[in-house]
């Protein structure tokens, strides 16, 4: 784990929602696994206090990228940032997700949800696992590259509805090893149902308003059902955020 200050080498907007920052440094880039996440922060802010958590979105030639939604304070103000400037970087924390070889693997994303899936789709990719790849969005926005099957819930660009509406249908004809998931938790649970039917494995990456990121405030704390059935409570920061789907407690 590392903490660095590092400059901003390239940034790409996307539209006027989501943009792509990217750092420099190799040390850094090789320790990363996908699922794991950065604390961010520009050095010349000074509200909010916190650094913000952002998955790992792609590692290439020793450099980290992040794909960020821009949605309060700290997101505005990384967007405004420029090449060149200073942003404080911690990481990578947590556990990422459990990688797999020569299986059957679905993806599935729902609007940033697909930043931490992009960066396992190469590192899966790369195990010669045969990947299929399902991205939901609200519209056009909300849609990246790399995609196999995209969904809008307007129907602006992709199949009209939401990205679990085909799944049941895709489980059925598809005989899929493993799913990796990373949305709304609606998205999720729901993904998890249709797993349970199918008897499929899955990982999901969750979220969680984070403070110190690292284990110590307890203030990420979620419930999760221990080996005999018990319901517990782990923090997503450090025992997460990929979480065995079969032991989250989806409803509540
Ligand atoms: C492990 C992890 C990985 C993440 N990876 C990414 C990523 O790759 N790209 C990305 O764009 N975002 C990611 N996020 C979400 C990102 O951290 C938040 O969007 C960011 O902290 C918002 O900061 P802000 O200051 O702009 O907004 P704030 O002012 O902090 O928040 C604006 C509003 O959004 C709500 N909110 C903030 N954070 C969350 C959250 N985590 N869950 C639900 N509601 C929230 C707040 O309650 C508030 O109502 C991740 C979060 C976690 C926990
Ligand atoms: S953010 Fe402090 S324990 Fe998770």
């Amino acid at each position: 784990m590392f903490y660095k200050v590092l400059q901003i080498v390239k940034k790409e907007v996307i539209n006027n929602k989501y943009f792509i920052i990217t750092f420099s440094n190799s040390d850094m880039a090789d320790q990363c696994h996908p699922g794991q996440f950065f604390r961010l922060k520009n050095q010349q802010q000074n509200f909010p206090i916190l650094p913000r958590p952002f998955s790992v979105y792609n590692i290439q030639d020793g450099k980290i990228s992040f794909l960020i939604k821009i949605i309060g304070e700290s997101t505005k103000n990384l967007f405004e940032t420029k090449i060149g400037e200073n942003i404080s970087l911690h990481g990578p924390l947590g556990n990422g997700f459990k990688l797999v070889k020569n299986k059957k693997v679905l993806i599935v994303s729902g609007g940033i949800g697909y930043a931490p899936l992009n960066f396992l789709c190469d590192e899966l990719k790369k195990a010669d696992n045969e990947i299929t790849f399902f991205h939901g969005g609200k519209g056009s926005d909300d849609i990246f590259s790399k995609i196999i099957k995209i969904f809008t819930e307007d129907g602006s660009i992709g199949e009209k509805g939401l990205v679990t509406d085909r799944l049941e249908e895709f489980l059925s004809q598809n005989q899929i090893d493993i799913v990796y998931a990373c949305g709304p938790k609606i998205m999720m649970k729901k993904i998890y149902e249709l797993c349970k039917i199918h008897n499929i494995g899955l990982q999901v990456s969750l979220e969680a308003i984070m403070a110190c990121g690292v284990g110590s405030c307890c203030g990420c704390t979620i419930k999760i059902f221990n080996e005999n059935n018990e319901i517990i409570y782990k923090k997503v920061c450090k025992d997460g955020p990929v979480f065995d789907g079969y032991t989250v407690v989806w409803d509540e």
